[in-house]
């Protein structure tokens, strides 16, 4: 129902997010609320969207997805208005900004230009991204999938982020993966591509070394030194340790 209760939230979230983008847009400070309502795409499409979420949940039949239409054509930003919005989102820039229906969107969260919270494929259902508060979004960074995204994480620009994201971490790269967790690089299996194992020079080292070993003893015992046959160690010709990290 549309009442004064929703009238007074919806207020208020536009004050918010008015307050958000002052806050976040170093380019922003010192400009008043009404010069960023009139010329900041990304807090349009924020503000249009409030109204759209109510309207949506109140059971207003087809104005919802309308208003989202024209957003969309005036700002670039195209955001469903079933999306789940929380207070002080900030859209910098905005354009190409796409979030999906079932999305669901934290506290002092900041998604700059061309981020998609998109679904994959044709299910149904929950089939967008949970992002956590006071999380930033790089340019043209796309999570797919009902990923949840930890509160207070990174995402880099041009990362497509199809796992979950850890709290308070830093995750980069196609596909992404945790580059810091709580201000250090995540530790975990060995990553290290280029330097793989080799079982088979391993094995014929330890073989050499047993070779080496029985030649001594029966030398020892039949005081006859083998004439030839000698085992050459194996050494790496280039590489670090494998067991790094
Ligand atoms: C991801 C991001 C938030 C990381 O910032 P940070 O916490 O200061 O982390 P760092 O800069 O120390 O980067 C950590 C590592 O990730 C790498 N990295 C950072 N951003 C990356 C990106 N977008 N893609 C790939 N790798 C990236 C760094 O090279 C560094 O690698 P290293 O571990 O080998 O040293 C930042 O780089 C970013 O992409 N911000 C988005 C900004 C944006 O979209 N601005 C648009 C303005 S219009």
């Amino acid at each position: 129902m549309l009442g004064l209760g929703t009238f007074t939230r919806v207020t208020r979230e536009l004050r918010e997010d008015l307050t958000a983008a002052r806050d976040r847009d170093p380019a922003a400070r010192g400009v008043g609320r009404l010069e960023i309502l009139l010329t900041y795409g990304g807090v349009q499409a924020l503000l249009s969207h409030r109204v759209a979420h109510a309207l949506h949940e109140a059971g207003v039949p087809l104005a919802p997805r309308l208003l989202a239409n024209v957003t969309r054509v005036g700002t670039g930003v195209e955001i469903h208005p079933a999306a789940d919005i929380g207070r002080a989102l900030f859209i910098d820039h905005g354009e190409g900004v796409v979030i999906g229906e079932t999305a669901e969107i934290g506290r002092d969260v900041t998604l700059y230009q061309g981020v998609t919270l998109g679904g994959t494929g044709f299910a149904r259902g929950k089939r967008h991204p949970s992002v956590g508060d006071d999380v930033v979004i790089g340019s043209g960074a796309k999570l797919l999938g009902p990923v949840a995204v930890g509160d207070r994480a990174k995402i880099g620009a041009n990362s497509v982020v199809v796992h979950d994201v850890p709290a308070n971490s830093t995750v980069v790269g196609n596909p992404g993966h945790p580059v810091r967790v709580d201000g250090k690089r995540p530790g975990g299996p060995d990553a290290d591509w280029a330097h793989l194992p080799d079982p088979v020079a391993d094995a014929l080292r330890s073989l050499a070394a047993r070779v080496n070993e029985l030649e001594g003893i029966v030398a020892d015992l039949t005081g006859k030194r083998p004439e030839s046959g000698e085992v050459h160690p194996l050494r790496r010709s280039r590489g670090g340790d494998t067991a790094g990290g």
